[in-house]
């Protein structure tokens, strides 16, 4: 599991878009008025979607002041949980399972494309600083490995030639095909149903 770390080059300031800040305020109306801390994750997915994938202690801040929170509760989670990341990403953040599924399935080629292509060690940029990855623990997707996870959205069934063709079309700033490489549906077996074949929508 990699280290989180704290960008050394920090904005000066930080303010949600109008947009995202009708998005703030629907989200911390949800709440009572004297529980406004219940938005903080969902205010700093906000901000980590405006702010190119990372979040600036600027930000942490910003919503600390928006939900009346002591600015170290707000750090605390943000350090806490890892899809926060407090230095920049590049626009595709693409993280690699390395569980055990996984990594039986081929996980460590997958890794070896992204050193290749994207940075020798994980958690740097591309050179052309659009692209970094990590490695991670279980995502949750073991039926569809080996996977990994391109900002949002899950990569499954790969193998080394199908995870290099991804990478290099991140780095061509374009953002590939999601889901099964082998075109599955869910988690539903490669050659079709072998059971339940009576029941429609099993
Ligand atoms: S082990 Fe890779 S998704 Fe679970």
């Amino acid at each position: 599991m990699s280290i989180k770390k704290i960008s050394k080059t920090q904005p000066d300031s930080f303010e949600f878009s109008k947009e995202n800040f009708v998005l703030a305020e629907k989200e911390i109306n949800k709440y009572p008025k004297d529980r406004k801390a219940s938005a903080v994750l969902s205010l700093l997915f906000l901000v980590q979607k405006q702010n190119n994938n990372w979040i600036p202690l600027i930000a942490i801040k910003y919503v600390a002041k928006l939900l009346n929170m002591p600015y170290i509760k707000v750090y605390e989670v943000v350090t806490f949980y890892s899809m926060f990341n407090l230095s920049p990403v590049g626009k595709y953040f693409v993280q690699v399972c390395t569980t055990t599924p996984c990594m039986i399935r081929g996980a460590k080629k997958i890794i070896d494309k992204c050193k290749k292509h994207i940075s020798e060690n994980q958690n740097e940029l591309s050179k052309n600083k659009i692209c970094s990855w990590t490695e991670v623990e279980c995502l949750g997707a073991c039926v569809n490995s080996p996977m990994m996870q391109i900002n949002q959205d899950y990569f499954e069934d790969l193998d080394e030639n199908k995870s290099e063709e991804i990478i290099l079309q991140l780095l061509e700033d374009k953002f590939p095909t999601v889901g099964s490489a082998k075109n599955r549906k869910n988690t539903a077996p490669e050659n079709g149903k072998t059971t339940l074949l009576e029941l429609k929508n099993a």
